[in-house]
């Protein structure tokens, strides 16, 4: 055991991690942080990728014990500097309103290794950002959007206009599910009040939420489900009620 302090988004974190521990379940299992998710667990797809002293890395196999010297931990939750769209870090807002997720495990990785790659180059070619993502894997294939968000984050970080390729979903102040106008869909995260076991318990309690009438879109995980639903034939208040009906009553 080691006893280290970790500085994850400006915040010191002091606590004992054993030294077989990653960063990834410190952040999750001892601090509650759902701040990278796990593919892969193997540093092979770059769904936990986090930026240690602004270089991107796998969560899920560099070791939390190796983190406590003062190395500036950064993850996608640090990025935002307000509250709902407008308050996002551009290259959140690129893929968000570019559409560059589909199921959005991936997505938290993509975004962490983006902000490294136009750190260090501002207007990148296509091979570049190719080179510069190749360490994650979008199992969804959503590739010709992730590469847009990538463009359109740019451009608006070297100051210029930019224009979204659509906006089908808002997430509004403090969470608030609202719609666009000419919407698709309503999407919101929900906390499970009490989480699942495991991720295994995680999927057929998607499956059975899928099959809902009025619900579009579902991901998530043991902790968390993003619900993506139409606002015709529910609003957040239903969907809720159906998440309590399937037992797992969020927040
Ligand atoms: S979960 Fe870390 S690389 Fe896949
Ligand atoms: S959006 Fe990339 S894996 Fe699903």
């Amino acid at each position: 055991m080691r006893r280290v302090s970790l500085a994850i988004d400006n915040v010191n974190y002091d606590l004992v991690v054993d030294n077989r521990e990653s960063l990834w379940e410190t952040m999750n299992f001892q601090l509650g942080l759902a701040n990278s998710n796990l593919g892969c667990d193997r540093a092979q797809c770059g769904a936990c990728t986090v930026l240690v002293d602004g270089k991107a890395v796998n969560g899920c196999t560099v070791l939390s014990a190796r983190l406590g010297r003062g190395q500036k931990i950064a993850t996608v939750a640090g990025l935002p500097t307000g509250p709902g769209v407008a308050g996002l870090h551009p290259v959140q807002r690129a893929f968000w309103l570019d559409g560059g997720f589909q199921c959005g495990i991936c997505t938290r990785g993509f975004i962490m290794s983006t902000v490294q790659l136009l750190g260090a180059i501002p207007k990148p070619t296509t091979a570049q950002i190719a080179e510069g993502l190749a360490g994650n894997i979008c199992r969804c294939g959503e590739y010709a959007k992730i590469f847009t968000a990538v463009n359109t984050a740019a451009a608006e970080l070297r100051g210029e206009k930019v224009t979204h390729l659509a906006s089908p979903v808002i997430v509004g102040v403090a969470g608030t599910a609202e719609a666009a106008p000419g919407a698709a869909g309503v999407s919101k995260e929900f906390q499970f009040d009490k989480p699942m076991g495991t991720i295994e318990d995680y999927d057929p309690f998607e499956q059975a939420l899928k099959k809902r009438d009025g619900i579009l879109g579902v991901s998530g995980n043991e902790r968390s489900v993003t619900v993506k639903w139409d606002p015709a034939k529910l609003d957040e208040a239903k969907v809720r009620a159906i998440l309590v009906d399937l037992g797992h009553a969020a927040r």
